[in-house]
């Protein structure tokens, strides 16, 4: 009898976080979203996962995972990691007879208050499709790979597969685009110039860990009252954000994108339990951007993830002046005095 054989080898992936304009919040069945949504990929925000792997169908009969992060085990990490191994091990039968050591690690600081789920579970599913061709001796087209990277990220968790994408992604099906419910797509033509090295500078106001998972928030919108009129927003909002942006609208884009950040903490605030994730100096720094930019008349907008902390964005052009108004107005409201600055990214890499 011809036993299988056995591949063993070394796989390391880079991938970025994202940050959505559009905001995806609701979601049905396996990790599908209710409505469609699109965010900028992120540069200076990063996983780096590492995986030395055994594959021998003789020898393992199951899936045997050691994690670390930076070099630590970690518990609570590793456990997340198992569970969703083990829900794509029927489409992904490799992992059945497979021994992992992986390590990760993240750009930014842990606990810095920024989600690390979405370039955490992109890097990850990076590897394992990296491993997965490298077992079955396949090479597959950059389309075909970055369409499965991208759907096993969505499964890991539903933003994390725009994070696979370079510059601009668009996930979830919407009659105007040929997007999918399953992964995400590029849509470079809306990127009118004025979004070259686009700036993103992420401010922390907290540190802190969320009040609400993600999971439990997209849940509480099953029985949200206002989520069905949400779901027809959020579409309709793309399509005029996508518009704005292909003519370099930026006053338009700011409207929705601003528009979109406190939307998503609204539901939030209005769901059953109620939450309210931004702080106080949230929304003092707010005010202090709305004023800057009544004053200036300068293109600086912010949005919101599922937390306190601001995303400042801004064209490139304006870099001096929006540096000079953190530093003397809003530094202060920073834990710390705490400030990620990144830009607009190309997508993952591949390290080894
Ligand atoms: O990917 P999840 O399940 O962690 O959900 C992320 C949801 C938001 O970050 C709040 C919005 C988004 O579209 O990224």
């Amino acid at each position: 009898m011809i036993l299988p054989s056995k591949t063993e080898g070394q796989v390391k992936w880079k991938s970025p976080s994202n940050i959505a304009l559009v905001k995806y919040w609701g979601k049905y069945g396996r990790q599908f979203p209710k409505n469609a949504s699109i965010s900028f990929t992120l540069s200076n925000a990063y996983s780096i996962t590492q995986i030395n792997y055994t594959h021998d169908p003789a020898r393992i009969k199951n899936l045997v995972v050691n994690f670390t992060f930076e070099g630590k085990s970690n518990k609570a990490f590793e456990d997340r990691i198992i569970s969703f191994l083990l829900s794509i091990k029927d489409e992904f039968t490799f992992l059945s007879n497979i021994a992992l050591n992986i390590d990760s690690e993240n750009s930014f600081p842990h606990s810095s208050g920024i989600a690390s789920s979405a370039s955490a579970m992109s890097a990850l599913a990076l590897c394992l499709i990296d491993i997965k061709q490298k077992i079955e001796g396949k090479t597959l087209s950059k389309l075909e790979f970055t369409k499965i990277t991208s759907h096993v990220s969505r499964l890991g968790s539903g933003s994390a597969s725009r994070s696979i994408i370079p510059k601009l992604a668009i996930w979830g099906e919407h009659p105007s685009f040929k997007s999918s419910n399953e992964y995400a797509i590029q849509v470079d033509e809306f990127l009118h110039p004025i979004f070259d090295n686009f700036h993103d500078d992420i401010l922390i106001i907290s540190p802190n860990e969320k009040s609400v998972s993600s999971t439990a928030g997209h849940k509480l919108m099953d029985n949200n009252p206002y989520a069905e009129e949400r779901y027809k927003q959020a579409n309709e909002r793309l399509v005029h954000l996508t518009e704005s942006m292909k003519i370099g609208d930026i006053v338009s884009f700011g409207k929705i994108v601003e528009d979109e950040a406190l939307t998503l903490h609204a539901l939030m605030m209005c769901s059953d339990p109620s939450y309210i994730l931004m702080e106080p100096n949230t929304l003092h720094v707010i005010n202090l951007i709305r004023s800057f930019r009544q004053k200036t008349k300068l293109p600086i907008y912010f949005t919101l993830d599922a937390g306190p902390n601001l995303h400042l964005l801004y064209p490139d052009g304006i870099k001096k002046e929006v540096e000079s108004f953190i530093n003397k107005e809003l530094k202060t409201f920073c834990h710390n005095g705490k400030i990620i600055k990144d830009q607009i990214g190309n997508g993952p890499e591949k390290l080894l």
